[in-house]
């Protein structure tokens, strides 16, 4: 059965996947400064955060495990990553917690990339023991835990309590041994949810906002009746979850609805660490071998150099300082949430 629901995800999400339709991030423009260009030779994809030195701002968001079909997308993605140098989390691990003989379409993932940076991924039930485990089993360099009460309740056996998971989150990262990343699944982080995984010690928040993969239309297909479809647009947008939170002083991932490239420089022009991306890159792990997605991945990394180098942004933390205007729906948001959208299209540091 859980084998079953794992397939059915990857399927659902591989065939609602619309590359190219609109998001709220045709939203963020930049402002182009002719004159601003850098040589290409100069930009780094380095990035810092919380202590972390990663070699791109790029990652492969939570996705699969737990049968067949899903080991080898996981093999694809760790072998991608592995050749790239992009680092990777697991999909949700409560299935190995209860069936152990499904921890080899995890393992894999580090099996593949010996020195990547892995993330193990839990959710925000798991007890301290199977947190460590899941850690264990990875070697993980970092927990995910992500926060899924909407998917929750529009599946018929999930889960219905919820109230316990900040306190259940706060002992995890006092124990864990690990930093703990907390992800939303697609209907995004806000800037009071945010202020409170600080609180609670965690390391970085992944907003992981409405634009992609919405698992309220995913499980609604595999429900009968189809009667939660009214939960479609629920939930912040990422560069609206971006705008809310990136002053709250704790590291931000930008995930949801990364598209191409220029997705990747607006999420960090908006103060993103790195930016993730799961169904855009599910349909090139899931075709054939790893060769694919490796291709995807190589040419995003290249095309992003390029449109830094346009930016005049040597790092993509430079990106932040970039002239970004907002516009449309996510101006409104912008409007209605109090956030000042012309600080956003503040001066270049560079204009003479
Ligand atoms: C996911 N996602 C996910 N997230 C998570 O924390 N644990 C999980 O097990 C899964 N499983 C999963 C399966 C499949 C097939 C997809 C496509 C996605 C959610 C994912 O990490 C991400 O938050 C959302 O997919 C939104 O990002 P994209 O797909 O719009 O880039």
């Amino acid at each position: 059965m859980t084998a079953d629901r794992k397939n059915d995800h990857v399927w659902l999400a591989s065939e609602h996947h619309r590359p190219g339709g609109r998001t709220e991030f045709d939203d963020v423009t930049f402002v182009h400064h002719a004159l601003a260009g850098i040589d290409r030779a100069d930009v780094s994809l380095a990035v810092q955060f919380a202590g972390f030195d990663w070699r791109v701002p790029l990652y492969m968001n939570a996705m699969t495990g737990g049968s067949a079909v899903t080991r080898e997308i996981n093999r694809n993605l760790a072998i991608a990553a592995r050749e790239t140098g992009v680092p990777l989390a697991s999909g949700s691990m409560s299935v190995y917690f209860k069936d152990q003989s499904v921890a080899d379409t995890f393992r894999v993932l580090r099996h593949e990339n010996r020195d990547g940076f892995v993330m193990a991924n839990v959710n925000a039930t798991a007890t301290v023991d199977q947190a460590r485990q899941a850690v264990g089993l990875l070697e993980a360099d970092a927990l995910q835990i992500h926060l899924n009460s909407v998917q929750e309740i529009v599946i018929p056996e999930g889960d219905r309590s919820f109230g316990d998971w900040g306190p259940r989150i706060e002992e995890i990262v006092e124990k864990v041994g690990v930093p703990v990343f907390v992800k939303e699944a697609g209907f995004g982080l806000s800037r009071a949810t945010v202020l409170h995984l600080r609180k609670l010690g965690v390391t970085v928040a992944d907003v992981a906002g409405r634009g992609g993969t919405t698992f309220a239309r995913i499980e609604n297909r595999r429900r009968v009746g189809d009667d939660f479809a009214f939960l479609e647009g629920w939930g912040q947008s990422t560069p609206a979850c971006l705008l809310d939170a990136c002053d709250v002083g704790l590291p931000l991932f930008a995930s949801g609805g990364v598209r191409h490239p220029l997705d990747v420089v607006r999420g960090l022009a908006l103060g993103a660490s790195a930016v993730g991306v799961s169904g855009t890159f599910l349909r090139s792990a899931h075709d054939s071998g790893p060769d694919r997605l490796i291709a995807q991945i190589t040419t995003w990394l290249d095309q992003l150099k390029s449109l830094m180098s346009v930016l005049g942004a040597h790092t993509p933390a430079d990106l932040f300082r970039c002239e970004v205007r907002i516009l449309g729906d996510l101006r409104e948001y912008c409007r209605d949430r109090g956030i000042d959208v012309t600080r956003f299209a503040r001066p270049f540091p560079t204009v003479p």
